[in-house]
């Protein structure tokens, strides 16, 4: 079994994704905690109504990154966690706690990467006029949002768009490819190569989810 901890700060709809996929599909893993750097996360009440334990590391409990860092890498230990999921956490982790993690540590991000790293991903895909937006899983490295990829996820973008229904359209996306890229995980079936990813057992076309609505 598996030991996945969720970190997040905020509504935590990724996070309740991925603890229903593992129940549902029944994974060979385990969601053993849910942290969060906010106190008032929603996400964290609705972790403990799945019976998640949940733990909060306030940031503002810390007076350096250094230490608040240290104080989460001391909490994944705690859990031996093989897994550690980001879903919407908004501190960038120091390097020494990227390195640490190494490839166990993932993120979801808003937007077909390397295109729009970092936030406000979907006002700045209008902006630019694409037709094509989505979500990316990748591996964290030091280099914000551009680890080595393992999923994304494409989303058309229509003629009438704002900002909330193009992220609402994402969203949807989201919570689908996530929990079908840390299954992959789950199942030790995910080979980094440099700065490509390949999934045993799936061909490269399976990488991509195209998400229709
Ligand atoms: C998601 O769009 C995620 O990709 C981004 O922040 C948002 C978090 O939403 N990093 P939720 O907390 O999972 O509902």
């Amino acid at each position: 079994m598996k030991r996945i901890a969720i970190l997040i700060s905020g509504r935590g709809s990724n996070m309740a994704a991925l603890i229903a996929a593992c129940e549902r599909e029944r994974w060979p893993a385990e969601v053993v905690a849910v942290l969060s750097d906010r106190e008032g996360a929603a996400g964290l009440e609705r972790a403990r109504a799945s019976g998640v334990t949940t733990e909060v590391v306030a940031r503002s409990a810390f007076d350096s990154r250094e230490s608040f860092d240290a104080a989460l890498a001391a909490r994944i230990d705690h859990y031996r966690a093989d897994l550690v999921a980001l879903a919407g956490f908004m501190r960038v982790l120091g390097d020494d706690l990227v390195e640490r993690l190494g490839p166990r540590l993932v993120n979801i991000h808003p937007s077909l990467l390397p295109a729009f790293p970092g936030l406000h991903t979907h006002r700045r895909a209008l902006e630019a006029g694409v037709r094509v937006h989505g979500a990316t899983v990748h591996f964290v490295t030091a280099q914000l949002d551009r680890g080595p990829i393992i999923a994304q996820a494409a989303v058309a973008v229509h003629a009438g768009d704002t900002e909330s229904s193009l992220a609402a359209r994402v969203l949807a996306a989201e919570h689908r490819l996530y929990p079908l890229a840390l299954r992959w995980l789950v199942e030790d079936r995910v080979r980094i190569d440099g700065t490509r990813v390949s999934v045993q057992g799936i061909g490269p076309a399976d990488q991509l989810l195209w998400h229709h609505r």
